[in-house]
């Protein structure tokens, strides 16, 4: 499969272990297909909403609102998907309440997830069947989905496939060949990986890339290795506080030299941090490479308590300026 820029596609799904980046890297590539002239939306699926709130925007819930010039956000909820989806199949919103209201059949989504996840997947399909009234526009040019975190990513984007499989005829069979035809469509939808440079979400990432390509047929690509620590020395440098280090009246000149608050000792100790902490990013980053033979694309760690909107875009333009390098 030819590798793809990601705003080329209709469908991302981006996955990956829990607190990688995955909600981060949706709404930097939203960021960066909106600045293009794209009208995105962006999925989550889940309790807690976060793009509403990276975007400062009012709380969207199962609505589609705006949060961004071009960007738009909806959290969906599996049970408000499915009265939905019944609407569409039944005759009556009088049947409808009666069947979604029933206890039975509550209990009964919340006990079947791969139930929910193909009612959830359904939606984003209709989202993405979705035209501007009296053209064959699409309604939105990109839909961005904010997985669920690795483990439960996986089983999440086979369902459509095994109900087309379970299930010999009618319309719900129908209904799931549509979202599994979308979900595996090379010319729609890509997979994104999100991990970090370190021991465990390399090793959980090779393991999901693995899973992947053996047991999905949704196309994938890209991975991204989040939070990279920047490069702030050289091995010049590495050479110099070595030296530093153990020249004792180097150390206290520079220390007089600093001042009150700052010593010597501590700041060799930043850099000496700063300088293994970068070594083991590009020691985990190699591993990765050779477990994972996709294109890796690496985000810094920006040193921020809270990534503003800039510092998403920046994130942003580096995931696409990357995917475009052949
Ligand atoms: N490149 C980065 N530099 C600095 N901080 C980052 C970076 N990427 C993400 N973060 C921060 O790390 C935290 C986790 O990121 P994020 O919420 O995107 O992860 P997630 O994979 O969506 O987590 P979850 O599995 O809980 O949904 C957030 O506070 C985010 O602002
Ligand atoms: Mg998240």
């Amino acid at each position: 499969m030819k590798a793809a820029s990601p705003l080329a596609m209709r469908l991302l799904l981006v996955t990956g272990k829990g607190g990688v980046g995955k909600t981060t890297v949706s709404a930097a590539l939203a960021l960066a297909a909106a600045k293009r002239g794209k009208r995105v939306l962006l999925v989550e699926i889940g309790p807690r909403e976060h793009f509403s709130r990276i975007f400062g925007a009012q709380p969207a819930g199962h609505n589609e609102v705006p949060v961004d010039e071009n960007i738009w956000a909806i959290n969906l909820h599996p049970y408000r998907a499915l009265e939905e989806y019944l609407e569409t199949q039944l005759p009556s919103r009088r049947l409808v309440r009666l069947i979604s209201h029933n206890p039975l059949f509550k209990q009964l989504v919340e006990v079947a997830p791969g139930f929910r996840d193909l009612i959830t997947l359904g939606k984003v399909w209709h989202l993405e069947s979705q035209r501007e009234a009296g053209s064959n526009r699409p309604k939105y040019d990109l839909i961005i989905v904010d997985a669920p975190a690795t483990g439960q990513g996986l089983g999440f984007l086979q369902t459509p496939g095994a109900f087309v499989k379970a299930i010999r005829f009618g319309p719900p069979r129908t209904h799931s060949q549509w979202v599994r035809d979308l979900i595996e469509d090379p010319a729609r939808t890509r997979l994104i990986l999100v991990t970090l440079p370190e021991e465990l979400p390399v090793n959980e990432a090779a393991e999901m890339a693995k899973a992947a390509d053996e047991k999905l047929k949704v196309p994938f690509e890209l991975v991204i290795v989040n939070g990279v620590a920047p490069r702030l020395f050289d091995s010049s440098d590495a050479a110099a506080i070595e030296k530093l280090e153990a020249d004792p009246e180097a150390l206290d000149r520079l220390s007089q030299t600093l001042g009150e608050g700052l010593d010597a000792a501590a700041l060799i100790r930043i850099g000496k941090d700063a300088i293994a902490r970068q070594a083991l990013n590009v020691h985990h980053i190699r591993r990765l490479r050779a477990r994972v033979r996709k294109r890796t694309i690496q985000l810094p760690f920006v040193y921020q308590t809270d990534l503003s909107i800039e510092d998403l875009r920046g994130l942003g333009e580096i995931i696409i300026d990357e995917s475009n390098t052949p």
